[in-house]
Order: structure tokens, then C-alpha cells, then sequence
């Protein structure tokens, strides 16, 4: 299980072209999420950590966000996405591990999660709280997704439970929603909760 920590874990998947979790295409509930935000965001420093084909970074970027930062430790992914958005600044797309990012040279106002954090290591979640709450400027917001089943397996994706993500992330943040997405790409319907998670 410790092989989900590296990064040639997920580039030899890439590179094989066994990437079950991928989409294709913007989460719907993200999408929707990043629909009704004011244009007054449009600048707010954005975060979407394990990105992978990072649709959701393109779709803020097609939107006019301007300070869209994707962070993931695969190259592949990265390199895929510089060839589908040759216009998306190049210095705000990272090949490094999350947990490494130094609070000090990144604060943001908000982060994107999805099929990040059941991507790693179960017993790195606590770690994945206090890099998030690290990562986010005071009162800043985690918005995004997790799968609400018990998978059952030694392999991502590895899931969890309402109960598990509210005593965990209760230390750090606000949870001002964590419930069953209404929205969901119609393969995930039911299985996953929608998260409003504020700094504290
Ligand atoms: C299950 S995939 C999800 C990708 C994308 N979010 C999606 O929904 O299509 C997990 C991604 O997280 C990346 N990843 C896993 N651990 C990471 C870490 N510690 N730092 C940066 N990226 C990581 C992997 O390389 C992979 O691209």
C-alpha cells in the first residue's frame, strides 16, 4: 500500500492507461459549484492538489480564473494538460508532492479536492487535514468531494465514512456542509459527499 506515496505508482498508471477514476470531463458537482461563484473570484488563489487530467483546472481556467495553481506528482498528467491549455501559465502548474509544499510559499484562498484524497495512503489523512488547513489562508475554504463507501480494498480508491471525515477534519475546519451530493456524475451518484469546509 505504501507504493500509493510515490509517484511512479501513479506515472506507470498514466502511462498504461489504467486511470478508472478519470471522468474525462468536469466533476458536475464542482462544475455547479464553480458556476455560481461571483465574478468577484475570479482572482482568488486556487489550489486542485493530485490534479491528474485536472478538468476542473481547465474549466476555471476556460472561466477566466486567472490564479489556478495544479499541483500533482505524476509528470504524465502535467505534461498532458500543458498540451490541451498551451495558454495556462506555466509556472502555475507543479510536478511536486502535496504534502511537500511549503505553507510559507503557498497560501490560498480556497482548494478543490477530488479523488485526491481517497488516492492516498489511509494512514497519511490526518497529515492531508493539517496540509489543507496549512495550505489555506485564514478562513479559507476546502470545496470538493469523497467518496462515501467502504471500498474494502488495499488499493485506491480507499474509502471512508460521513462519521470518519467529520471527526477528522472537525479539528482544522468548519464543516459548514459534508452531504450527499445531488449532483453527481450518474457513475458516482449516491457514493459521494459534497464538502463546504471552512479554516478555522
Ligand atoms: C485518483 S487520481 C485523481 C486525479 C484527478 N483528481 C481526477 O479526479 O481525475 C489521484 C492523483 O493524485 C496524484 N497524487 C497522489 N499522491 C500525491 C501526492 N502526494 N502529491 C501530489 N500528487 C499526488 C496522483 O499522481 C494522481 O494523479
Amino acid at each position: 500500500m505504501d507504493n500509493v506515496n510515490q509517484p511512479e505508482f501513479w506515472q506507470q498508471r498514466y502511462e498504461s492507461g489504467s486511470i478508472q477514476w478519470d471522468m474525462g470531463q468536469v466533476s458536475p458537482p464542482l462544475k455547479a459549484y464553480i458556476d455560481q461563484l461571483p465574478e468577484s473570484t475570479k482572482d482568488q488563489r486556487i489550489l486542485v492538489p493530485g490534479a491528474g487530467n485536472a478538468y476542473e483546472v481547465g474549466y476555471l481556467h476556460e472561466q477566466g480564473f486567472t490564479n489556478v495553481v495544479l499541483v500533482d506528482f505524476a509528470p504524465a498528467p502535467i505534461k498532458d494538460f500543458a498540451k490541451r491549455y498551451p495558454d495556462f501559465p506555466a509556472e502555475h502548474s507543479i510536478c511536486a508532492d502535496f504534502f511537500e509544499l511549503s505553507p510559507k510559499d503557498y497560501q490560498f484562498d480556497w482548494i478543490l479536492e477530488q479523488t485526491f484524497f481517497c488516492a492516498i495512503n489511509p494512514s497519511r489523512r490526518d497529515e492531508y487535514v493539517e496540509q489543507m488547513a496549512a495550505l489555506l489562508k485564514p478562513n479559507g475554504k476546502l470545496i470538493g468531494l469523497l467518496f462515501n463507501v467502504d471500498f474494502g480494498r488495499d488499493e485506491p480508491p480507499f474509502g471512508g465514512t460521513l462519521k470518519e471525515y467529520q471527526k477528522r477534519f472537525a479539528p482544522y475546519f468548519n464543516i459548514d456542509v459534508m452531504e450527499t451530493s445531488t449532483n453527481s456524475h450518474p457513475a458516482r451518484q449516491g457514493s459521494e459527499l459534497f464538502m463546504s469546509l471552512q479554516a478555522k
